[in-house]
């Protein structure tokens, strides 16, 4: 493949999928909301790979505004169309669709949305209302705009994860819903499009969110079972570096539920704003 064919038309990209299932082919799809890193890359590494040789490995780049509240950063979101372009091509993409307008995906008098009930009511949950339901209802039309035999998404961000895990499985779309290991810089941050925010002196304070879950690991290895100790140790940390705490928590990492015990699997989770910018990280526990 030379190069990455861009499709801005919702419908278009509809039909062109539908085409290439009806023809037998396998098709894999990475949502994204692009400025691309290599988190994002992984995924659509990945989506080729699955798709196999006669397959089609699908991308969107669409920065969705149904799930950034009224006082984010839906405005100043990265964006940079002609390097993601760039990049999905080294990815092996085939067909990257980017809408160059919300109202293609939302035009006027929609009125239906996609909630996950159980799964999108706590952590990243209670601290953005809305935010999961805009999650989900995108992913849905992805989904069914597309309809992939498998999508690609990644650990990173645990929680939507899971709820696109379930909404996949509740509402019966057929496709299989891939979990990606979180991809990070040489010294342990989580890659982020938002990472782009941070200035140099926050960079290094946004490096607490991994060492806090890196040294919980440890502990947790070491014998401390009791989530409260190990979550009040990452706090604790990220404080210190001057990280203000959104959350931390030891959950079960499908069900969520926050778990007294940690056992082997369990997941912490962390959320806490370098400056403006909101950060967030996991780490399953041994
Ligand atoms: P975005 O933040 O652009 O992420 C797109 C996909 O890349 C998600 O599945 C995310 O988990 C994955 N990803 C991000 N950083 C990663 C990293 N460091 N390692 C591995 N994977 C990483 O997540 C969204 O967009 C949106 O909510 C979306 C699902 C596209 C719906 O709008």
């Amino acid at each position: 493949m030379s190069a990455a064919e861009l499709i801005r038309d919702p419908a278009a990209w509809q039909a062109r999928c539908l085409e290439a299932r009806q023809a037998g082919r396998r098709l894999a799809l990475a949502p994204t909301m692009g400025f691309l890193h290599e988190g994002h890359l992984s995924l659509m590494r990945e989506a080729r790979r699955r798709a196999g040789p006669g397959g089609l490995s699908l991308a969107t780049i669409f920065v969705n505004p149904s799930q950034f509240g009224p006082n984010e950063d839906l405005a100043r979101y990265p964006r940079d169309l002609a390097g993601d372009l760039a990049k999905c091509v080294q990815a092996g993409v085939d067909l990257v669709l980017a809408p160059e307008r919300p109202d293609q995906l939302y035009p006027p008098g929609f009125q239906t949305w996609v909630e996950v009930t159980g799964l999108g009511q706590g952590l990243c949950g209670a601290r953005r209302p809305g935010h999961f339901r805009g999650v989900a209802t995108v992913v849905t039309k992805l989904l069914n705009l597309t309809r992939p035999h498998l999508a690609l998404f990644g650990e990173k961000d645990w929680q939507q994860l899971q709820i696109v895990k379930a909404l996949a499985r509740d509402l019966h779309l057929g496709v299989e819903i891939i979990g990606m290991r979180t991809i990070r810089e040489p010294d342990g941050l989580a890659l982020s499009s938002r990472n782009a925010y941070l200035s140099p002196e926050e960079r290094a304070r946004a490096l607490s969110l991994s060492r806090a879950l890196l040294e919980a690991r440890d502990r947790a290895a070491g014998g401390e079972r009791d989530a409260a100790a190990l979550a009040a140790g990452a706090r604790r940390r990220l404080e210190e570096a001057g990280a203000r705490v959104d959350y931390v928590e030891v959950v079960h990492p499908e069900t969520l539920e926050p778990v007294a015990r940690a056992v082997p699997g369990s997941r912490m989770l962390v959320a806490a704003f370098v400056g403006k910018t909101r950060l967030i990280d996991n780490l399953d526990l041994p």
